[in-house]
């Protein structure tokens, strides 16, 4: 199995997916669970993902990403739709969905539940980043599930790239968009045309010195 420092330099962006590749359910699974593990600001689990493997349903909503998205998501075997779910849902009638997310699946007791949860709806609405704080955690799931692909050999997709109205309006159609939540990523996954030259593309970083500021 490859180490860490492989998979990151590794993990690459596809572009275009061998329509015949087939990602299995097992797998689809393993690479939930990756982004199920990723961290969450005040452990609130701000983040859902949709699993569309389904062909019809998964093209359908391709037609709502830009362009070049929309052709790769056809070709790719997957797609994941991260959503973010926005921080004032979590304080409405008083907190089910930090009892959801956070004190159900506790072990805490009860008194313990009772005042951190006390304490969360106090400040949870008040952090900084409020509005973004679904995007911010969102990011972080996307960027394990990404490693997760690679060490299982598959390529993947993290993408922007899509019409936000379009994409939300084609969710709530398809009934798949729960009240609060919203599309954050698409994440594409499928075995990567290995011919396709945007395949091959140079990995392109800034050195360490530029990008990290040691202050010793
Ligand atoms: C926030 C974010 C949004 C992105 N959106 C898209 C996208 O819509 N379509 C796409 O093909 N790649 C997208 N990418 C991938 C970047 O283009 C890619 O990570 C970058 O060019 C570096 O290449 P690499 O991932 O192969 O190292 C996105 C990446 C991030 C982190």
């Amino acid at each position: 199995m490859k180490n860490l420092d492989e998979l990151l330099l590794d993990r690459k962006t596809i572009k275009k997916y061998n329509p015949k590749g087939k990602v299995s359910k097992e797998q689809l699974i393993e690479i939930s669970n990756a982004g199920r593990m990723a961290p969450s600001g005040f452990g609130l689990q701000q983040v859902e993902i949709l699993v569309v493997s389904n062909k019809q349903k998964k093209d359908l909503l391709a037609e709502t990403f830009q362009g070049y998205n929309c052709e790769n998501i056809k070709s790719a075997s997957a797609l994941i739709i991260v959503l973010g779910i926005s921080t004032d849902t979590y304080i409405l009638d008083n907190g089910k969905l930090m009892d959801e997310k956070l004190f159900d699946p506790s072990e805490m007791d009860i008194a313990k539940k009772e005042e951190l949860k006390k304490h969360l709806l106090n400040i949870y609405p008040n952090i900084e980043f409020k509005s973004e704080y679904d995007m911010i955690n969102a990011g972080i799931h996307v960027g394990y599930m990404a490693l997760k692909a690679t060490e299982l050999n598959l390529g993947s997709t993290i993408m922007t790239g899509f019409f936000v109205d379009k994409l939300t309006i084609q969710l709530k159609e398809m009934g798949m968009l729960k009240e609060g939540r919203r599309p954050v990523f698409g994440f594409a996954i499928g075995e990567p045309d290995n011919e396709y030259p945007g395949n091959k593309r140079q990995k392109i970083r800034v050195g360490i010195e530029e990008y990290a500021n040691f202050i010793e």
